[in-house]
């Protein structure tokens, strides 16, 4: 199924919209039933991948233009490495029942989501918006 990345998601800048699409396609992704659980394991490790490597991304992107907000950003994106890291060690130890599985994706999800809606929204609007060129 083709996942589209939904309007209110969009901050307008093309390369955070691709990734953030990725990403959730893939918060998707974990979410389905019918995958093994050797699949979803192995999801769930991409997922993990790409997220820290979207995270350098912004990560470069807010010191290079001196995002005002960068130290709260970032202390976020550590609080959602860290819950992601969680994540995949839990899933690799297989101690959670499937549908504990489910319920700890679907929170990880949500987490992103919001971050997205929020924080990431906001670096946006900064890396859209004039800046003073430097001298
Ligand atoms: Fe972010
Ligand atoms: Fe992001």
């Amino acid at each position: 199924m083709d996942f589209v990345l939904p309007e209110r998601y969009r901050t307008g800048i093309d390369e955070l919209d691709r990734q953030h699409e990725v990403l959730l396609r893939l918060g998707e992704r974990c979410l389905d039933r019918d995958l093994s659980a050797q699949q979803q394991l192995e999801l769930l490790r991409f997922l993990v991948q790409y997220a820290q490597a979207h995270f350098e991304t912004e990560e470069f992107a807010m010191d290079l233009f001196g995002f005002p907000g960068a130290e709260a950003h970032k202390r976020d994106h550590a609080l959602l490495r860290a819950q992601l890291d969680q994540r995949g060690h839990l899933a690799s130890t297989r101690r959670m029942s499937a549908p504990a599985e489910h319920q700890a994706t679907a929170l990880l999800r949500r987490w992103i989501t919001q971050h997205v809606l929020g924080a990431d929204a906001e670096l946006a609007r900064f890396l859209s918006g004039p800046r003073p060129m430097a001298a």
